[in-house]
């Protein structure tokens, strides 16, 4: 296992990322630059989100969906969260490198709960855990924090959540749930998070979360008021192939690239165009002689 790499050469660490709010009591009018996250899953894009300097790097459970192939989040197992942070960690150099705790494991013993996350630190080399849900998991957090380790919260649509919430809604739209998401956003702060993800929530509640916390917003589908923004790779590069939400902004279409090389691949292959002769090995002369000349008995 690769470690993280030590603060210094421009490294992102915890502290760097509580600085960044946009509205700190250091801030004295300068414009705080806003905090790039993606997510991540595997070797070769954590490298190219590290080298384009993408501030966090989030190994979210959304793993299962977009490269696992389950249909939703509910099935991905810490084993599997851990292989793929493991992954990630041997990438990253820069980056704030966070993992998120799958569904089951902190639900259960608060005990089994820290040792699950204290396996992201140890085992996979992650520099933080990301949890879902506010108020209620408000002692978990904190006692993560006293294990050292930083604690990204997440709340609003928690998609671990989502047979509590019938489905994949936009939260926080009556006035009963917007004052419970402010509940919940307090409370993440006050048990020691270090930033916040807020999901798909009316920009205006987003707005006024980030104005009243200390700590960063993170916003995926909450608006542009929030201290970062956060989307998943492979919505944002045209590699997931199922709903796309109406937040996800699309950069690249890279299925398209893929299904184009494929085609074009296999038509070759089956059309006796690849490989050419530049794309062989030869025998020296010296074996051609010994082994392709026609020899008398
Ligand atoms: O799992 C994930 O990718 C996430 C982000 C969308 C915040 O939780």
């Amino acid at each position: 296992m690769s470690a993280a790499p030590r603060a210094g050469n421009g490294k992102i660490t915890v502290p760097d990322i509580l600085s960044r709010k946009s509205q700190s009591l250091s801030d004295f009018g300068e414009t705080k630059r806003k905090i790039t996250c993606l997510t991540a899953y595997d070797y070769p894009t954590a490298r190219l989100l590290d080298d384009a300097g993408v501030d966090i790097l989030l190994v979210g459970d959304s793993l299962g969906m977009v490269v696992l192939g389950y249909d939703s989040t509910l099935p991905v197992t810490l084993d599997e969260m851990i292989h793929h942070t493991r992954a990630v960690r041997r990438a990253t150099r820069r980056a704030l490198l966070v993992a998120d705790m799958p569904y089951g494991s902190f639900h259960g013993d608060r005990g089994e709960a820290v040792r699950n996350a204290v396996r992201f630190i140890k085992e996979a080399g992650a520099e933080a855990v990301k949890i879902e849900g506010g108020e209620r998991r408000m002692e978990l957090i904190a006692q993560l924090v006293e294990a050292e380790i930083p604690v990204m919260g997440h709340i609003g649509l928690t998609p671990q959540s989502m047979h509590a919430f019938g489905g994949f809604r936009v939260q926080g739209k009556t006035v009963e749930a917007a004052e419970q998401l402010l509940r919940d956003a307090r409370a993440v702060e006050a048990a020691g998070a270090f930033s916040i993800v807020l999901e798909s929530i009316p920009r205006e509640l987003a707005a006024r979360i980030t104005s009243e916390l200390r700590i960063p917003t993170i916003g995926i589908g909450a608006g542009p008021e929030c201290d970062g923004q956060i989307l998943v790779l492979h919505d944002m590069i045209g590699l997931s192939l199922g709903h796309k939400p109406k937040f996800t902004r699309q950069y690249a279409n890279v299925a398209e690239t893929i299904s184009h090389a494929v085609a074009e691949y296999a038509g070759d292959v089956r059309e006796g165009r690849f490989p050419a002769d530049e794309e062989s090995y030869h025998f020296s002369s010296e074996m051609r002689e010994r082994l392709l000349t026609p020899r008398r008995s």
